[in-house]
């Protein structure tokens, strides 16, 4: 039996932040972070919304709203809080079935002792909904004040991002309304309280919080229940949202607390019905696994027709809240398996910002749709010029995350065309589907060189996945993806012209000419024939010219803990050391075209020259171990991408800017290394099949999948698996 649960008994002042990460609650409309209702500002706190952005300065990112779980407890008139007021014993957990986060803390006071239980969870079924229920007891007759209410001194990484922020009561509620900065859209909380006990109440303002007071004497022993609602709703959602989430508060509160809980749970157990991984013999892994896809599931957009998820979740604003090709690439193939709404919603996002990315392209004068490296609403890239601050000047530094990293048009693609296939469901496929494979196969045939006196094309001037080494000329996986982008570019056209279904705007047979030229002709480096790289595949045009160092050397070069690896004066630029898979990455996703000694020789190359400085690179190395039949070398790397916020200990820093938050790319590549490495599930012509191979620590498994609209129960005991349609 898995235990749903994770705990953290005890108190250490500077775990704040990273149990922030670990103790997350969410519902893909917010995500609530993990810590103490007392907590201000400098602890870090952070309801967190998804798809709503704002400027501060240079920098773009999502806004985090007025703390509606603000509340603390004064006992015999003095405040009782943490850390300022150490506890007998304390602890949080958090109920990763159902997200639901606990806290308990007992004080000693001069009287007697006074414990405070908390509980709260981000409504799954209504998503505006934030429920939270005190409980207070005490050993003696104790004189009570719960202090709770909304904080608006709201933690920005680069705020502030709201203005006009207004509090004020209503009869029982109270209500913060605000509006962003740069779009003005306005926000609105509410709250309300209920005690099951009698109370004296009253409502203050004091500095920058809105609060109720509640006031009541306990019985020894006894035990006082209170409740409270948080609405929370924007512009976005509704034309009043100050009227909204006054409304929704007072319909929940006289619904009662145990209404809103059973419907928020029940929702929770539909989406593990369809998703609990099972994993026999390795209850740490399945732990690991299944807290993994609780937080994918914490985060997925089910409120929307169209949006995508951030890189670090709704954990924060970093990496500003932006997305990434971690969703095509890591995150799309559970939801295409255990949700393939939500799926569709991903890539719906995708083809719904095609616009910012034609801009992008011609920004850049290129043709076609070059996507967004950070994409924000709309497809506008966040990403920065100067994305890393140097930690010796304190100067921002110049990366090309932004102008180079073209992969970003051919993940999107092979996203889309990868939710087709997956489910069948050719609807995205639309005009405007075809639009986006068309236009992010015309910018790689807009990036192509022809050299005069060679007859093939080259991709220049780019990164890869490894992002230590900028500005490089074929790099082996973008090449391939590229390559594959006009190769089903020009299938997607060949289709439309057939069904008459091509945008009246394109000259189908110049298209297919073009795209399939350029497939053709693209160089792809190959497995390497000399002695001392026998057939590796070199990550980029030089690459193995620069010096070999180990890791161990490299970083020992290091002159300041925090220093960026990469950029033009990065240990590791001149060096083979890599940030993270590559080649790897590439030979994953295409292992069908090589044999099994290449795609070992790049393995056993690539992975000591690989920092793993990107939480997504571990698992590309736990599936490429488990396609060349190694399923216990692939192990420890499942376990690091599944572990990933688990255990926490990633990298927090890039040069001055803080990157910690939650890491749901790892999370998908725990899930993709159970299923597809592990468990084998594949499709063979079309035909769902599963071939596992487990490692010696897993005895079986058993999941549900969904393919072409059927739903699925896979058993596996040894090397045995069955696939059985429900
Ligand atoms: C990685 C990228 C990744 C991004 C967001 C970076 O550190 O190098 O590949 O997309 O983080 O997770």
């Amino acid at each position: 039996m898995l235990n749903w649960t994770i705990r953290e008994e005890g108190y250490e002042e500077q775990n704040a932040p990273s149990l922030g990460n670990r103790y997350l609650i969410g519902n893909g409309y917010m995500g609530i972070r993990g810590t103490l209702e007392e907590y201000e500002a400098d602890k870090l706190p952070a309801v967190n919304l998804a798809g709503i952005y704002d400027r501060a300065g240079g920098w773009r990112e999502p806004i985090n709203l007025p703390n509606g779980c603000f509340s603390y407890l004064r006992v015999d008139a003095e405040i009782y809080k943490l850390p300022e007021k150490q506890p007998v014993s304390h602890g949080i957990e958090l109920d990763y079935r159902y997200g639901i986060f606990r806290r308990h803390t007992t004080w000693h006071t001069a009287r007697g002792n006074v414990t405070l239980t908390t509980e709260r969870f981000a409504s799954m079924a209504k998503v505006n909904l934030i429920g939270i229920r005190f409980r207070v007891t005490a050993d003696f007759h104790a004189d009570v004040e719960l202090v709770t209410g909304i904080d608006c001194d709201v933690w920005d990484l680069n705020g502030p991002h709201l203005e006009e922020v207004s509090m004020g009561g209503q009869e029982e509620e109270l209500l913060v309304t605000a509006r962003t900065q740069e779009q003005k859209i306005p926000v609105a909380v509410a709250e309300t309280v209920f005690a099951s006990y009698p109370v004296e109440m009253k409502q203050v303002v004091k500095g920058n919080k809105i609060l109720h007071r509640i006031f009541f004497i306990t019985k020894p022993g006894e035990q006082y229940t209170t409740d409270k609602w948080v609405g929370v709703y924007t512009g976005k959602d509704c034309d009043n949202p100050a009227k909204e989430a006054l409304e929704l508060v007072r319909i929940k509160k006289e619904n009662g607390y145990d209404s809103s809980l059973r419907a928020h749970k029940k929702c929770w157990d539909e989406l593990w019905k369809h998703s609990e991984v099972i994993i026999k013999g390795d209850s740490n892994a399945m732990q690991a696994v299944n807290y993994s896809l609780y937080h994918l599931h914490s985060i997925a957009p089910r409120h929307t027709e169209s949006l995508s998820i951030p890189a670090r979740g709704l954990s924060g604003q970093t990496y500003k809240g932006a997305v990434f090709w971690d969703t095509e690439m890591f995150m799309l193939d559970f939801f295409l398996m255990t949700d393939p709404a939500t799926a569709r919603i991903l890539m719906k996002y995708r083809i719904d910002t095609l616009e910012g990315a034609l801009q992008k392209a011609a920004h850049y004068g290129y043709e076609g749709a070059f996507y967004a490296w950070e994409s924000q609403e709309g497809g506008y890239d966040a990403c920065t010029d100067y994305n890393v601050t140097d930690v010796f000047t304190g100067r921002p530094q110049r990366t090309y995350f932004k102008d180079k990293q073209v992969h970003i048009s051919a993940a999107v693609v092979y996203g889309i065309l990868r939710y087709v296939e997956w489910t069948g469901d050719e609807s995205l496929l639309d005009t405007k589907g075809v639009k986006t494979i068309v236009e992010c196969a015309k910018f790689y045939y807009s990036l192509l060189l022809h050299s005069l006196t060679k007859d093939y094309y080259e991709i220049r001037d780019v990164i890869g996945p490894d992002e230590y080494h900028e500005r490089i000329n074929n790099n082996g996986y973008t090449n391939r993806m590229a390559k594959f982008t006009l190769e089903k570019a020009a299938e997607v056209v060949k289709k439309a012209m057939a069904d008459g279904k091509l945008p009246a705007e394109y000259d189908g047979e110049e298209l297919l000419r073009r795209f399939q030229d350029g497939a053709e002709k693209l160089f792809l480096p190959k497995p390497s024939e000399d002695a001392a790289h026998r057939n590796v595949i070199e990550q980029f045009d030089g690459y193995f010219d620069m010096e070999d160092a180990t890791l161990e050397e490299v970083r020992s070069r290091l002159l300041h803990e925090k220093e960026y690896w990469g950029g033009a004066y990065g240990v590791a630029s001149h060096t083979q050391i890599i940030k993270q898979a590559d080649v790897v990455t590439w030979l994953n996703l295409f292992s069908q075209e090589y044999d099994e000694e290449v795609l070992r020789a790049n393995w056993a190359y690539y992975e000591p020259r690989t920092e793993h400085g990107s939480s997504l690179s571990a698992g590309m190395y736990a599936m490429l171990a488990c396609k060349i039949g190694e399923p216990d070398r692939a192990y420890p790397f499942f376990l690091k991408s599944a572990m990933a916020d688990l255990k926490g200990g990633g990298k927090e820093w890039a040069g001055l800017v803080y990157i910690g938050g939650t890491h749901p790319a790892a999370a998908g590549a725990a899930y993709m290394t159970v299923v597809e490495g592990f468990g084998g599930i594949r499709l063979e012509n079309g035909k769902l099949v599963c071939k596992p191979s487990l490692p010696r620590e897993i005895q079986g498994m058993q999941f549900r999948i969904f393919y072409r609209g059927q739903e699925y129960e896979v058993k596996i005991e040894g090397t045995k698996g069955t696939v059985t349609a429900l």
